[in-house]
């Protein structure tokens, strides 16, 4: 059955599926634009995106944007999602029954947002989708593969990407992939020229 976006909301806002839900302030649902050719998927809110209830907009977060922005992403690019709507305590990974029994609103979030590209931010991620808890994120990243009609691209998530600024260069490598692949397929307009990667570190929590 096909599910309304203001329907999909109110069941995320209303969800108790799980033992998240008693020590949540927000439900936290998305940023960026509801049907977008790219999804970001990251693994579950922190403290901040909690408080806000809005995906990446902490430290991580703004790490994140300063590249999207960087390489020209406009927010009709793109669709912030997590794993995970409900923060787990203390920033804990979310556990596998609660990041099944939140898949279910995460394909109903995806069959809305109809991306074209959904880009994994980090092993949660990456194992929800391919089932696959074995994988090395430096070795499956940075490539690009198919599954479900979808292209997928996973990557590092940013938030280690402040505990190892040396590979800020990587997820940079992997947005412009990403970038590359949006302009190939007509989503994005090519850039007028090459941008530079930011260094700047984010400020904030
Ligand atoms: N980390 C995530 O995985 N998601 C957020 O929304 C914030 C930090």
């Amino acid at each position: 059955m096909k599910v309304s976006w203001n329907d999909f909301v109110e069941q995320c806002r209303s969800c108790q599926a799980c033992p998240l839900a008693s020590t949540r302030k927000n439900v936290v649902i998305y940023r960026g634009s509801v049907v977008a050719p790219i999804m970001f998927i990251g693994e579950g809110p922190g403290a901040n995106e909690d408080e806000q209830g809005l995906p990446f907009v902490g430290q991580a977060g703004q790490l994140l944007q300063l590249l999207l922005d960087a390489q020209g992403f406009q927010m009709k690019d793109y669709h912030i999602a997590n794993v995970v709507k409900c923060r787990p305590p203390e920033n804990r990974v979310p556990t596998e029954t609660e990041a099944a029994t939140c898949k279910k609103l995460l394909g109903t979030q995806i069959l809305i947002a109809k991306p074209k590209i959904i880009v994994l931010l980090g092993k949660t991620a990456y194992t929800l989708f391919t089932g696959d808890k074995s994988a090395k994120m430096t070795e499956i990243r940075g490539h690009i593969f198919e599954k479900n009609g979808y292209l997928i691209v996973p990557t590092f998530h940013p938030a280690y990407i402040l505990r190892n600024n040396n590979e800020r260069v990587t997820l940079w490598n992997d947005i412009a992939l990403v970038r590359r692949k949006a302009e190939e397929l007509g989503l994005m307009d090519p850039l007028p020229e090459t941008p530079a990667m930011p260094t700047s570190r984010p400020s904030g929590k």
